[in-house]
């Protein structure tokens, strides 16, 4: 999906000043993520970690979920900011792919510098998806 360069550089600041507000005392690495939906309107999202482990969330998957409980359907991108510029984990490529297949992903390090953007299929090539289970009668 296109954006407008004036659209990634909001999504990367959002997901930057998103990233401050991550709970992550478990692991050290601080996510943030920004996801723009159809609307137009940008949600943020932060790892949110727990004592006990599994119960944490991915940024990623915390602003899509805040997108879809807010009424939208359709991820046309997503920042993620890392210390680093990590890729987005297998759990967050097969939600984003529920609600944006083609949907640009912008990784970006500490700096704000972009390390890597590709497509949600890119990063997931094969995905199960809806078309995959059985039909309803
Ligand atoms: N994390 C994310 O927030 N997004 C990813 O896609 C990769 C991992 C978080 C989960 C955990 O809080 C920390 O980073 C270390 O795995």
């Amino acid at each position: 999906m296109r954006i407008t360069p004036g659209q990634r550089d909001e999504l990367i600041q959002q997901a930057r000043q998103a990233r401050a507000h991550a709970y992550a005392p478990y692991s050290g690495y601080a996510v943030g993520a920004a996801a723009l939906a159809s609307s137009g309107r940008i949600y943020p999202g932060v790892n949110v970690e727990n004592a006990a482990y599994p119960s944490g969330i991915c940024a990623e998957r915390a602003a899509v979920f805040t997108a879809v409980g807010a009424g939208e359907r359709q991820i046309l991108a997503v920042a993620v900011a890392t210390d680093n510029g990590g890729t987005p984990c297998g759990s967050c490529r097969q939600v984003l792919s529920e609600f944006g297949p083609e949907a640009d992903v912008i990784m970006v390090d500490a700096d704000g510098k972009i390390v890597a953007e590709m497509t949600v299929a890119d990063l997931l090539p094969r995905a199960f998806g809806a078309g995959h289970l059985p039909r309803k009668t």
